[in-house]
């Protein structure tokens, strides 16, 4: 019997009625077939009525941009399974002008606003170097598909005040072109540049891989910070923190590290691994810090808590002060190196992908050679030696939901992993819906625009409440204060833990926070 595709497709015509409705096909699969290929037979061979929008066929043009299966893709680019079951739905935020197809014009007006007004290129002939060829073309790469903006889960709350992803890459690429006749950081600032949160969903629903939070985001805010308009009032405070004492946050509880801290430079015995608690762990959530050291002293690792490690300069960074945050990375990398060994754990993802990420690249450009150790999220680092683990004698008795930390699944590819170092403590899972949507905690936003935080946080409420769950586990300090916060506002009654603290519980039988 030959094989077939399942498609759900949501039809709307907004000229004849108020309220859209799933339809159902079923196609028949050719090997490599993609979604576009499934469109065509349904219009030629069932319903010519169906509307969708395609251009070069190729990945090219952007044109087939929709939503597939709750995420943002290229029609003509994303293969079908046979009998596996597809849900396609018009790209949100922009007017639908039937079924499948949005109207792109007043997107498309605004690209061109950007470009005539900004982008007259200088009569005057200008040489640019190598390098910045390279970075003007990552700029070029885009085909304005618009999926980023799509996958925003800033502009969903706010597109009126946040522009989006795309149109900050355009502003970056006249903003970073020698030859702009006009500088237009200013505009980016007036439309939300400090409104997104980094989490890189614009990054992954981009067909042409552009790298939107650092190469749009993060450059643009530099600018703004060295003009002296940034970063935002929230912002400066832990800004002037890092500065005053090296770390991001206020000292409320006796800290993890330093000589008035809960613990020495050496704890416990094993191969040595150096711990970098980051400014969360460090002096507000020092429980789940002791939890991480505990799992790791259990593994038979020894670990190294360094004394006067500052501030990965994370919250420096992502706020665009670069100056500040490269002073944090020669410090660091200086403390990090001199024990000559080569494993670095953290346990919170803004940290993991700053000293994966930030310091690797600055130590290429800044140091001219590679750091010399390697950084792990606690969760990937101990995930071999806990599944060779026979299954616990006692299991934890728990249902437990899952949010994927963004600096961890789409900063760093560390998905699988906590999940399954949950399963292993016997914990069972309840997937909330979109349990990878930014929390809203990150890019500095909690701190510069806390109601606008807040709000972006809200839309995970109903999908945490669905679970049932009695915990949200989730293996960043941002995020569970973030959520801690939000299941408070929201009577939601479910503790909020890292995946340290529980591992923690099955291992060595920790008490309960
Ligand atoms: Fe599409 Fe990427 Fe351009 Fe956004 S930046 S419009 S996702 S190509
Ligand atoms: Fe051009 Fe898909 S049809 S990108």
């Amino acid at each position: 019997m030959k094989e077939t595709v399942k498609l759900k497709i949501w039809r709307f015509d907004p000229q004849k009625e108020t309220h859209g409705h799933w339809q159902d096909f079923e196609v028949p699969y050719n090997e490599g077939m993609r979604v576009l290929d499934a469109l065509w037979h349904i219009y030629e061979e069932i319903d010519p009525t169906l509307a969708f929008r395609f251009g070069c066929r190729a990945g090219q043009c952007g044109s087939c941009a929709m939503i597939i299966n709750g995420k943002p893709e290229l029609s003509c680019k994303t293969e079908l399974l046979p009998d596996k079951e597809y849900a396609l739905e018009p790209l949100p935020t922009f007017a639908i002008t039937k079924d499948l197809a949005v109207d792109f014009t007043e997107p498309f007006e605004k690209m061109k606003e950007i470009r005539s007004d900004f982008a007259k290129a200088s009569e005057e002939a200008q040489t640019f170097t190598m390098d910045e060829i390279k970075d003007l073309l990552e700029y070029h790469k885009c085909i304005e598909c618009y999926n980023c903006i799509a996958a925003c889960p800033s502009v969903a709350e706010s597109w009126n005040e946040f522009m989006g992803p795309a149109y900050m890459r355009k502003y970056a690429q006249v903003q970073f072109d020698p030859r702009r006749n006009k500088d237009v950081f200013e505009k980016a600032l007036e439309n939300g540049l400090f409104r997104c949160t980094t989490c890189k969903a614009c990054v992954e629903a981009c067909p042409k891989d552009i790298d939107l939070a650092h190469k749009a985001i993060e450059k643009l805010r530099s600018v703004v910070v060295k003009h002296g308009l940034g970063p935002l009032e929230g912002q400066k405070e832990f800004i002037e923190r890092v500065r005053s004492y090296g770390k991001a946050v206020t000292i409320e509880k006796q800290p993890l590290t330093g000589e008035d801290g809960q613990f020495g430079e050496y704890v416990g015995e094993g191969e040595p691994v150096i711990f970098f608690t980051g400014c969360m762990m460090d002096l507000r959530l020092q429980k789940i810090g002791k939890d991480l050291i505990d799992v790791l002293n259990e593994l038979g690792y020894q670990v190294i808590i360094p004394t006067d490690q500052v501030c990965c300069g994370s919250p420096a960074i992502r706020s665009g002060d670069f100056e500040l945050g490269i002073h944090q990375f020669k410090k660091n990398v200086e403390i990090l190196e001199r024990y000559g060994v080569k494993d670095v754990i953290v346990g919170c993802p803004g940290c993991g992908i700053t000293l994966k990420d930030d310091y690797s690249r600055w130590a290429k450009e800044i140091l001219k050679r590679s750091l010399k150790f390697k950084t792990y999220d606690i969760n990937e680092f101990i995930y071999e030696k806990v599944m060779k683990m026979p299954p616990p004698e006692n299991p934890l008795e728990l249902k437990v939901t899952y949010h994927d930390p963004c600096h961890l699944n789409r900063g760093q590819g560390v998905k699988q992993e906590p999940r399954d170092l949950i399963k292993f403590t016997g914990a069972e899972i309840v997937e909330m819906k979109e349990a990878d949507r930014c929390c809203g905690a990150g890019g500095g936003v909690r701190a510069g625009i806390r109601d606008f935080s807040r709000l972006i946080a809200s839309r995970k409420a109903q999908h945490i409440k669905e679970t049932k769950a009695e915990a949200i586990v989730t293996p960043c300090p941002f995020c569970i204060f973030q959520l801690k916060e939000l299941v408070k506002n929201e009577g939601i009654d479910m503790e909020v833990v890292h995946t340290a603290t529980l591992l923690n519980r099955l291992l060595c039988k920790s008490s309960k926070n």
